[in-house]
């Protein structure tokens, strides 16, 4: 079903590696709706994941950048404006990473190497997203960014080590730089908190498969899918949100509100 809610709009999308991933489910629905971009992931991603597929089938450039890297970035951002013919409406970051938990480093063993590496990756790099953006002055008025997190950032999740603490940064990111691309550029800042959803960077925290049905049987409407996230994100791409900034919404089918349902208790009673 398509409503062509972002007709005419254009974008970045970072993040998509393979058919799983989040960011790829989201550039085919952006297609669908109408809307352009330029797709962009680590240069080492690049090998690793089919990208190249997904670029053919929505007809999207590649853009190889390190998050992390500044120059990257600028780069980024000036062929992105080059090749799409203008400023930007939309960026998608849908990036993270721990070395800890590659690693198998336990939140009480961490090498801080790994957790300053884990942090430039999954959470400086939305600030340096937006500082590319906005030193260049790249976002259209009324335009959207939007980071993915997860619920680790306000409740303890052991499994997820030190991403908790990365999301808990992203998101006050969102928070603070969404005051000033408001003010100056009237452009909006929100944080999607989804679901476990099962792509690489998810089925990287241990225990995931017996989290995603603890967390399947805790959700009234049950996991927003990778698919349910990619459409919650074209509505804050399109203009029918336009004054919904600064925000971490969650989309997670009740779970952060819901303190224990009967199917938990019944397994309980058992
Ligand atoms: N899967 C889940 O359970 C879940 C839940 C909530 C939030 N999220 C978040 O969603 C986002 C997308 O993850 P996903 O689950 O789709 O997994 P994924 O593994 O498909 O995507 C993670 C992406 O980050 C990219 N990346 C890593 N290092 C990078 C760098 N230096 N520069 C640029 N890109 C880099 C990877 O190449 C990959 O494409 C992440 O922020 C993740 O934390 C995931």
């Amino acid at each position: 079903m398509s409503f062509n809610l972002l007709k005419g709009k254009k974008g970045i999308i970072f993040g998509a590696l393979d058919a799983n991933s989040i960011a790829w489910k989201t550039a085919e629905t952006i297609h669908a709706e109408g809307g352009t971009f330029v797709l962009t992931n680590a240069p080492i991603a690049m090998r690793m994941g089919q990208i190249d597929e997904l670029a053919k089938k929505t007809g999207s450039k590649i853009i190889p950048a390190d998050a992390t890297s500044v120059e990257d970035l600028d780069n980024l951002v000036t062929q992105s404006m080059e090749i799409l013919g203008g400023k930007i409406d939309f960026v998608l970051h849908a990036i993270g990473m721990s070395v800890n938990v590659r690693k198998g480093r336990a939140y009480t063993d961490e090498k801080y190497d790994f957790t300053t590496k884990g942090w430039d990756v999954s959470a400086l790099s939305f600030h340096k997203v937006m500082q590319s953006l906005y030193k260049a002055d790249a976002m259209n008025e009324w335009g959207s960014i939007v980071a993915l997190t997860y619920m680790a950032a306000q409740r303890t999740f052991p499994d997820y080590n030190d991403m908790a603490d990365n999301k808990a940064y992203l998101e006050s990111v969102a928070r603070s730089f969404g005051y000033f691309f408001g003010k100056e550029k009237k452009v909006r800042v929100n944080t999607i908190s989804q679901s476990p959803t099962a792509t690489t960077a998810g089925q990287g925290v241990k225990g995931f498969n017996s989290f995603i049905s603890y967390a399947e049987k805790m959700s009234p409407l049950g996991n927003a899918t990778a698919q349910d996230c990619a459409d919650y994100t074209v509505t804050l791409f399109s203009d029918l949100t336009r004054k919904v900034t600064m925000q971490n919404l969650f989309h997670d089918g009740g779970f952060s509100n819901t303190g224990v349902s009967q199917e938990v208790i019944d397994r309980f009673s058992e």
